[in-house]
């Protein structure tokens, strides 16, 4: 897409395409202003309009103010970098499970350890119980999937979903934790619990939000690292080097590349007319190539100075798990550094990109760990 960004920043940087009715953006400060401007832009849509339905649309990422920050407020706690700095060891365990007898092998590192990673570590999260860990997983690869199989498996998925987690909050009532799961049964707003449906939301949410972006974070630094020789031995010599590099990955090759607005009331942007209900598509990707902003934008530059990449978007929906996200992605990488010397892509072997305007990165990447 990086070619046709560039050409549209420059030609059209506010674009109505007829075909789809989608007003797109590609300029950084546009971008920001669509994604960050929530009493210009909403991000309500309401049911028909997300393709996830019932339990998504509301949910936060579908919501607007007052009640937004509301139910927002109620996970916020669970999700700040200081809370989330204490899953570390757990996440290690999870990817030393995951990877500790690999090296020397050529393994689809995205069915390996990307993938399993970030699902297994919300889980933890959640409260999901051992026993129900491998159930849990194929729930969430039928969620996000996208493929024509979890399509048609969805509304029974979202169904066993519904029972599962109704069970499970009987049991944590009884039982009190700390997991999301009995927080977010507890939680009040403006006197009142939440709802079954707003629960479930939640919980899909932090699946379909939170597992394949980080798996796509992560293969897509695969891929960068051996594209540019040099730079994984410089990060196994020195770990320091390492959340800097991922930050650049995030811009370089942002895992979310589009997101979606809807114009409250005719308004512009940067001078061009906005009709009131038009279905806004601001570009992530073409924001953090923008040369205006960035220095050798077209160029991955493992230490870059003052990223400020909008990878993890703008405003009041600034992604919730971001903490969790750069920890998982850092731990993986330290793991992989400390005990493989090397790796190669596989380019002979199957290379599946994701086919979607919005996910970015593969669904199936080979490498052999050395
Ligand atoms: C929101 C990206 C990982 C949970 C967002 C948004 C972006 C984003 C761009 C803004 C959406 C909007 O403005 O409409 C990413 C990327 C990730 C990642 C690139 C990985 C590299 C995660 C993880 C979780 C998570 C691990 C949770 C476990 C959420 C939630 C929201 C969100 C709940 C909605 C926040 C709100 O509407 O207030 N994410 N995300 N994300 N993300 Fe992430």
């Amino acid at each position: 897409p990086f070619p046709w960004y560039k050409r549209m920043r420059s030609e059209n940087p506010v674009y109505y395409d007829p075909e789809y009715r989608l007003v797109n953006v590609f300029r950084y400060t546009d971008v920001k202003e669509t994604l960050g401007n929530f009493n210009k832009f909403s991000s309500q849509f309401g049911k028909a309009f997300n393709p996830a339905g019932g339990p998504i649309s509301e949910s936060i990422i579908n919501l607007d103010p007052p009640k937004h920050t509301k139910l927002r407020n109620i996970v916020s706690r669970a999700f700040t970098p200081r809370t989330i700095e204490k899953m570390a060891p757990q996440i290690r365990e999870i990817a030393e499970s995951l990877l500790n007898a690999k090296k020397g092998h050529e393994v689809d590192i995205i069915k390996e350890f990307t993938s399993p990673l970030p699902i297994t570590v919300i889980a933890t999260m959640l409260g999901i119980p051992l026993k129900d860990m491998d159930m849990f997983k194929k729930w969430s690869d039928t969620i996000v999937g996208g493929s024509e199989t979890s399509f048609t498996n969805f509304p029974k998925t979202i169904e066993d979903m519904k029972g599962y987690f109704q069970k499970l909050m009987i049991e944590k009532e009884k039982n009190p934790d700390e997991s999301l799961v009995y927080s977010v049964l507890n939680a009040e707003v403006d006197g009142e619990k939440l709802t079954m449906m707003e629960s479930l939301g939640f919980f899909i949410l932090l699946l379909v939000a939170g597992n394949e972006t980080t798996t796509n974070l992560l293969s897509n630094a695969l891929l960068t690292f051996s594209e540019n020789p040099g730079t994984y031995e410089a990060m196994r010599d020195d770990s320091k080097l390492i959340p800097q590099a991922l930050e650049e990955v995030l811009r370089y090759r942002s895992p979310v590349q589009s997101i979606y607005r809807v114009a409250r009331d005719d308004t512009d942007l940067s001078g061009v007319p906005i009709r009131k209900g038009s279905i806004m598509v601001p570009w992530i990707g073409s924001a953090n190539r923008d040369e205006s902003i960035f220095e050798d934008a077209d160029k991955f530059i493992i230490g870059r100075k003052e990223n400020r990449h909008i990878a993890f978007g703008e405003g009041i929906h600034y992604c919730l798990g971001a903490p969790l996200a750069r920890l998982e992605a850092k731990i993986a990488m330290e793991y992989m550094t400390e005990n493989f010397g090397s790796y190669e892509i596989l380019r002979n072997r199957k290379m599946i990109p994701q086919e979607s305007t919005i996910v970015y990165g593969f669904k199936e990447l080979w490498v052999k760990l050395n």
